[in-house]
């Protein structure tokens, strides 16, 4: 692991997702969570009283997330290997917080997946979201079309609202880049 996302994930990572709102003690759902570049700080964020579900739905990058937790002696992270169908098989209601980081622009049906995440989050729970690879952001594949107003809309369609844009020097792949995370928090269905 180069130096700059060994120090993105043991400090800068660690002040950047508490920026963002993830608290000590939380249950958090790193949706596509890879190897871990978010997972890992936001561990050490919610402590040994709480917990991540990193979930991916390929295995070879979570038992690499399994050897770095194993490594930093994190036993707070939760693997899940789903086969790529979007449910989570987390109870209703059970999660504070779910990132999906530079992983929107992969998912076919985004619908079922807002829908997955509403139906895990507790009341108010936040759903933070990194739109990389939109239109005007090296746009590729789901959201090449779409720029971070139109992602604000759709999810926004899909019983979340708005809360804040936060932007930093953040972990993109294996580097760093300057990029926006957009918060919303779920609304009740009426
Ligand atoms: C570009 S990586 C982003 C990793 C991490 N969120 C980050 O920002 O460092 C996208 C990850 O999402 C996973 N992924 C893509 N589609 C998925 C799906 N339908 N279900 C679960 N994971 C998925 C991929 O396997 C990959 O590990």
């Amino acid at each position: 692991m180069n130096k700059e996302i060994k120090n993105w994930e043991e400090k800068e990572g660690i002040k950047f997702l508490s920026k963002i709102g993830i608290k000590k003690g939380q249950k958090v759902l790193d949706f596509g969570a890879r190897i871990g570049h978010y997972s890992i700080p936001i561990a050490t964020v919610v402590g040994n009283k709480g917990s991540v579900y990193a979930l991916d739905k390929n295995k070879e990058p979570l038992d690499e997330l399994k050897r770095k937790a194993k490594a930093q002696r994190l036993k707070n992270i939760a693997l899940i290997k789903t086969n790529g169908s979007l449910e989570t098989g987390l109870e209703n209601n059970s999660v504070d917080a779910t990132l999906a980081y530079d992983v929107l622009h992969l998912i076919d049906n985004r619908k079922k997946l807002y829908k997955e995440i509403h139906r895990v989050l507790q009341k108010n729970g936040l759903f933070s979201v990194y739109p990389k690879h939109n239109k005007l952001d090296q746009p590729e594949q789901g959201l090449k079309n779409l720029d971070p107003k139109d992602v604000i809309k759709e999810i926004e369609a899909h019983n979340f609202y708005f809360e804040a844009k936060h932007c930093g020097l953040i972990s993109h792949d294996d580097f760093l880049n300057e990029g926006c995370v957009l918060n919303f928090r779920k609304k009740e269905n009426i």
